[in-house]
Formats: structure tokens, C-alpha cells, sequence
């Protein structure tokens, strides 16, 4: 295998045998992105399918009817997993496909079950999302999804068949993704399908006029995945599978060490991970959340605190970058959403000085994130942890044919990033496998095809063939336990 090592300047020697045994390399998928086959094998519409079909709401006017077809290709997608090395695969299960209107799809469940049996066939272990952000069409025409606590019920069932028909091979479960993110991109800046917005939203959108939803969806979310959890503890331990939730959890630096900076940056942390964290460890939403939503934010019964506290076996951590913190009102970085309850502004810099590298409103910060293991490890206890996501898109005119390539800019973020989880292990964080955002390029929700995450380039223009980038090989030789100290 080939790599030009004179080009990978900033990553730091370290591979594979660095880590625990029985640590989890793999790479992470999503069925909307991937899939395509939208309306093949008896699948119906999830609110995915109308949100991108309305004119501007994605850049490139594309939409995941096709996506890059992991559908029809998962056999030969599987044999890139198995020749990068991985071994274990993130991906989710569509609920239009396999439970439409409430009835099992048998075509759905089968084309599952192909998947889920040649990885295991395959030596690849699965990790299964129950949601990544395709609900249903139907639910949300019946009742507005998740604005309802009636989604709760639903999304509980649907989990529950789930488990019944896959986990005798699914040992690991994620209820859902992303809850924060979904909630703030979706209902309060209309980025995200159903693309409510907030009525304190600046630059408003057709629909959602309210300050509350985003607090009542996390509610539902928290809620719904709590259910679920409970399920799969009591009808399912036979199994011997553990679950847990992904959460979006960027870090947050004080822009200076001021008080009302530092305040600024754990708000930050309160309203993100810790609206997720702090019910689930300690049974009700961070206090100052509380104090700055005030009666906007639901309350828990003490029936619905005892089912979501203690909720999981294991979390799954997103991580893709590191902002610093003042105070102030958010407006108009739409990439990091809009709150006016937590009055906190996002910069990439510091008197003129950024902190990273940025492509696509990443800034590039390993160091960011060995904090926020850091912190997640001292606030909630050292809980076994999954970094289920983590990764970087290409700046959008870099890559643009299969044989223009390199991208070393992703291979000095991975390896920065994985050499920062391991200082982090190192310090006594719990974390048992990471994946790679992600195997292929793919449908990149409302940025379309143009910001690229994979390791493999797909060439949308010669029958979505997949072809190796530099970060493949890289990963690669990292996997086999080869060592680059450049
Ligand atoms: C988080 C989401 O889970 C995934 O769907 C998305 O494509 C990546 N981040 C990159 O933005």
C-alpha cells in the first residue's frame, strides 16, 4: 500500500496496538444518507423525503432518493470496511422502511437482516442507531412527531421490534442521534427536517413560530428513549446486549478566563450535552437551564425521572470541534445553531489567532477534545463511552475527481483526534471503540453532496463508484498496527 508520508507533517506516530484490546475501530453511516432505494421493498416517506424536496432548503437541490445506494452495494461496501480493517460498522435502521404506518415491512426487515448477517459473516461488528433523524412522514402528518409526547409510545414500539427481530445479532443499541442537535437545527433554525423554526429566530422560516418546541422535542426524545431502554432491560436481557444514546458534544473554551466567559462556556455545555447528560445521570435538566427557560422547559414527573435517569449502558459520544465562549447573542453563525435562552456567542478566534485549522466550520482542535472527555469523565462519572462519530468534510473544491485524492487535511485530523482519545484513556476515561465519520462520502443533509466525510471518494458522476483516499490508506496502515513518525 502506498502513502506519501512526507505530506502527513502533523500526525502524530501512533497505530492500532496503542490501544486496549478489544477496543472498536469502525466507521459510522446513517440509512438517509446512505441507503437511497426510497421508495423500493415497500418503504415509505420519512419527514426527509419532503424536507429536501422543498426548493432551497438544500444547497445542491439533491436529496437522499439515491443517496450513494449502500442499499443495493452494502455486500461490496462491506468488503471496504473489511479491507480498511474495521471492525465493527455504525449504521441505522430506517423506520419507514421496516415499520411503515404501523406493519411490518417484510422486504425492510430482510434487507436488514442481509446487512446485519454479512457483516457479522464478515467479522464486523454492528452498532445499531434505532433513529438517525428519518422519522416517519406519516407520524408527523398524524401528530407533529416529535412535538408530541404520543411519539413516545410509537418510537417504543418500533424499538421494541427492532430488538425482537435483530437482537439476537445486535448486541449493541443507540435509541437515537444526536437529540440536541435535531432539536435546535429543526425546530428552532429550520436547517434540519421538519425545519420548524423559533419565533426569536432572526431569520424565521415557513413554520414553528414558537420559543418552547425545541424544549418539548428534547422532552420527547429524553422520554421516548428512556422507553425504549426500558424495554430492551426488561423483555430483552436474555440478548446480553447493551444500548445506550449518541449525543452531539462539541467543546467549549472560555474565551478568557474572566468569570462571566467561564460562565458563558459551561452554559454553552448545559444547553448541549448537559440538557442530554443531566437527566439521564442525575434525573433533571442542568439548573441553569432551568433558570434561563423557566417554565418553557417541561418538568419531569417523578414516574418519568425515575424511567430516564440511569437510562443507559453506555454512551455514545459525536465530537467534531471546539468554539470559544463569551457572552452574547449567536447570530448569525447559523453552523452552530441560535439560542437566545443561553446568551452565548461562538468565536474560532482569539485576538486575530484562530484555533485550528477550519474547513467548513470545523475548527480543527484535538485538544478540545481530550477536554471534553475530560469533563464527561469527572461530571458523569467515567461512563463507558463509544465515540460514535468524528471526522471532517473536504473543503469543498478540493476533491473533485477520483483521481485528485489527497486528503491530508483529513488524515491530520483523524490522527490528532484519535491521539487525543488516547491521552484520554491514558487520564482513565472509559472509552471502548471509535468510529470514523465515515466510510463513504454520502449525502451530507442539507449541504447535499458538496461537503464530502468519507474515506472513500464516491464519484457521483461514473456510477457512484467508491474510490480510496489518502485517509483510507492511512487508516489502513494505522489498523494493521504500523507506525508513521513523520
Ligand atoms: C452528525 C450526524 O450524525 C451525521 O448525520 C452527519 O452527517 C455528521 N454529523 C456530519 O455532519
Amino acid at each position: 500500500m502506498w502513502i506519501n508520508l512526507h505530506c502527513v507533517r502533523a500526525a502524530p506516530a501512533l497505530s492500532r496496538r496503542d490501544f486496549p484490546a478489544g477496543f472498536h475501530f469502525g466507521t459510522a453511516a446513517s440509512s438517509y444518507q446512505y441507503e437511497g432505494a426510497a421508495t423500493t421493498g415497500g418503504r415509505k416517506a420519512s419527514i426527509w423525503d419532503e424536507f429536501a424536496k422543498i426548493p432551497g432548503k438544500i444547497v445542491d437541490s439533491t436529496s437522499g432518493d439515491v443517496a450513494i445506494d449502500q442499499y443495493h452495494r452494502f455486500e461490496d461496501d462491506i468488503d471496504l470496511m473489511v479491507d480498511l480493517g474495521t471492525d465493527a460498522y455504525r449504521f441505522s435502521i430506517s423506520w419507514s422502511r421496516i415499520f411503515p404506518d404501523r406493519k411490518i415491512n417484510p422486504e425492510g426487515v430482510a434487507h436488514y437482516n442481509r446487512l446485519i448477517d454479512r457483516l457479522i459473516e464478515k467479522g464486523i461488528t454492528p452498532f445499531v442507531t434505532i433513529l438517525h433523524s428519518d422519522t416517519p412522514l406519516a407520524l408527523d402528518e398524524e401528530y407533529g412527531s416529535w412535538l408530541s409526547p404520543r411519539i413516545r409510545k410509537d418510537f417504543a414500539e418500533y424499538a421494541e421490534l427492532c430488538f425482537s427481530l435483530f437482537g439476537d445479532r445486535v448486541k449493541n443499541w443507540i435509541t437515537l442521534n444526536e437529540p440536541h442537535l435535531q432539536a435546535n437545527f429543526a425546530y428552532i433554525i429550520g436547517l434540519l427536517a421538519p425545519g420548524r423554526c423559533s419565533q426569536e429566530y432572526p431569520r424565521g422560516c415557513a413554520a414553528g413560530n414558537s420559543s418552547t418546541e425545541a424544549y418539548l422535542v428534547v422532552h420527547n426524545f429524553l422520554l421516548a428513549h428512556a422507553a425504549a431502554v426500558g424495554i430492551y432491560r426488561s423483555r430483552f436481557q436474555h440478548q446480553g446486549g447493551s444500548i445506550g444514546i449518541a449525543i452531539d458534544a462539541s467543546w467549549y473554551e472560555p474565551l478568557t478566563s474572566s468569570r462571566s466567559d467561564e460562565e458563558a462556556a459551561q452554559r454553552a455545555r448545559d444547553f448541549e450535552v448537559g440538557w442530554i447528560l443531566d437527566p439521564i445521570f442525575f434525573g433533571d435538566y442542568p439548573d441553569s437551564m432551568r433558570r434561563l427557560v423557566g417554565d418553557r422547559l417541561p418538568r419531569f414527573s417523578v414516574e418519568d425521572k425515575a424511567l430516564v435517569q440511569g437510562s443507559l449502558d453506555f454512551l455514545g459520544v459525536n465530537h467534531y470541534t471546539t468554539n470559544y465562549a463569551t457572552t452574547g447573542l449567536d447570530f448569525p453563525l447559523s453552523l452552530v445553531g441560535y439560542y437566545k435562552d443561553h446568551n452565548v456567542r461562538l468565536l474560532a478566534q482569539k485576538d486575530g489567532v484562530s484555533l485550528g485549522p477550519q474547513v467548513n466550520g470545523i475548527n480543527v482542535v484535538p485538544w478540545g477534545f481530550e477536554k471534553l472527555l475530560g469533563y464527561i469523565r469527572v461530571r458523569y462519572k467515567n461512563p463507558r463511552v463509544f465515540i460514535t462519530e468524528n471526522g471532517i468534510s473536504d473543503a469543498v473544491d478540493s476533491l473533485t475527481n477520483s483521481s485528485n485524492l489527497g486528503d491530508l487535511t483529513r488524515i491530520n485530523y483523524i490522527s490528532g483526534y484519535v491521539d487525543a482519545m488516547l491521552t484520554a484513556i491514558r487520564k482513565g476515561s472509559t472509552i471502548r471503540g471509535y468510529f470514523v465519520w465515515s466510510l463513504c462520502d454520502n449525502w451530507e443533509w442539507t449541504n447535499g453532496f458538496t461537503w464530502r466525510y468519507g474515506l472513500y471518494y464516491v464519484d457521483r458522476h461514473d456510477n457512484l463508484t467508491r474510490y480510496p483516499k489518502e485517509s483510507a490508506k492511512w487508516f489502513k496502515s494505522f489498523l494493521a498496527g504500523k507506525y508513521y513518525n513523520t
